[in-house]
């Protein structure tokens, strides 16, 4: 049994991660800005890792930590959260003797040309750098991240996707799984990836999203733009990484229909 900080245990990943953690026999420490409640081997403590408040509380005991917390795409927040968040975790988490942190961050992080893309390097190489021995899982996108896209683009009356892009879209409890497996294995000082069990295509994605949700929308095929276009083109978001997840897209889809 070993005594687990995660940082941001309300977020998609987090709320999975906990509930594994616990199911396993750890401790978990789940961290939030806000007061929350649990029960048996879960206890939510407060802390915001962008101000440093409630952090030396959090870490205090903790044998590893794993870093979830994020506030992606909200402008300067964001930078603040991932970077300045993760250094002053690192401090306190350095102060308080943590055996291993796992910082989670995402496959082609350091390829694909976008603000919090690059967040996430800066804060990994804080990590690389840092007092603490450390592991970093770079994940594929969640498959409720690539549902969402697709769900904000729908209400356009038809789905803009662009074919040539690929994803390996993964699921919640296979991280959780991966993340588990990497405490168990201590600091492997080494970035590690890992992603879905399939390499899709974006229209493929859709088409397979639109039908599970019931909706008839128009696929309509565009090149997305810039830089960013062309590294998504170019497979940055997908990885040969084994092991990889088992949860397929199809699987998620499948629970997302009978939940119409
Ligand atoms: N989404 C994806 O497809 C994907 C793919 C690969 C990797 N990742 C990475 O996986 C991690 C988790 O992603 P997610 O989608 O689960 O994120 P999420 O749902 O947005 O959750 C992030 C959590 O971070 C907490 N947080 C935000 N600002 C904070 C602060 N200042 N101090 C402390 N906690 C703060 C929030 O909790 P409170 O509001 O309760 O404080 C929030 O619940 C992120 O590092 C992300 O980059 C995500």
């Amino acid at each position: 049994m070993t005594t687990v900080l995660v940082t941001g245990a309300s977020g998609r990943l987090g709320r999975v991660l906990v509930e594994r953690l616990a199911a396993d026999g750890h401790q978990v420490r789940a961290a939030s800005r806000t007061a929350r409640s649990g029960q048996g081997p879960v206890r939510w403590v407060v802390a915001d890792v962008a101000t440093g408040e409630g952090l030396a509380e959090a870490v205090a005991g903790a044998e590893v930590i794993v870093h979830a917390a994020s506030a992606p795409y909200k402008g300067r927040y964001t930078a603040k959260v991932e970077v300045e968040g993760t250094a002053n975790l690192l401090e306190a988490a350095g102060r308080a003797g943590v055996g291993h942190l796992v910082y989670v961050s995402i496959v082609g992080a350091d390829r694909v040309p976008m603000g919090y893309y690059r967040s996430k390097v800066r804060a990994e190489d804080l990590v690389r750098g840092g007092p603490v021995p450390w592991t970093i899982l770079r994940a594929t996108q969640f498959h409720e991240f690539v549902a969402d896209g697709f769900r904000l683009l729908s209400r356009l009356g038809f789905l803009p996707v662009d074919p040539d892009v690929r994803a390996q879209p993964v699921a919640l409890a296979d991280v959780a799984g991966r993340l588990a497996e990497l405490i168990a294995a201590g600091p492997a000082r080494a970035i590690v990836e890992y992603g879905g069990p399939r390499v899709l295509g974006m229209a493929e994605a859709g088409e397979g999203w639109l039908r599970a949700q019931g909706l008839r929308r128009p696929i309509v095929r565009v090149r997305l733009p810039g830089a960013m276009g062309r590294a998504f083109r170019a497979g940055h978001l997908v990885t040969a990484a084994e092991p990889a997840g088992s949860g397929t897209w199809e699987d998620y889809l499948r629970q997302v229909a009978a939940k119409r």
